[in-house]
């Protein structure tokens, strides 16, 4: 299925890069050019990521339960809260 429509970048291309050592969004974007047009697919790229083992926020740290949990809290935090701290 094609995930980028702007570049025409599939999941499978996606899921090849990350086997091929890609663990980071960045270097996704760097690579396969995907998000860099519209940027219209950076969510479904990163579900592509986080589907293959590879966080989907961008600190490209693989997957383990504690670091799951990490990025939920700071997901949680507002933008407001995380400025007063
Ligand atoms: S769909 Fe990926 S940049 Fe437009």
């Amino acid at each position: 299925m094609i995930v980028c429509v702007c570049k025409s970048v599939s999941d499978r291309t996606i899921r090849s890069s990350i086997a091929d050592g890609i663990d980071s969004f960045d270097e996704l974007q760097f690579e396969l050019g995907v998000a860099s047009c519209c940027g219209k697919c950076e969510e479904s790229v990163r579900d592509v990521m986080l589907q293959s083992g590879v966080c989907a926020s961008r600190c490209g740290v693989g997957i383990d339960h504690q670091h799951v949990q990490s990025v939920a809290q700071v997901a949680q935090v507002s933008f407001y809260e995380r400025k007063a701290a």
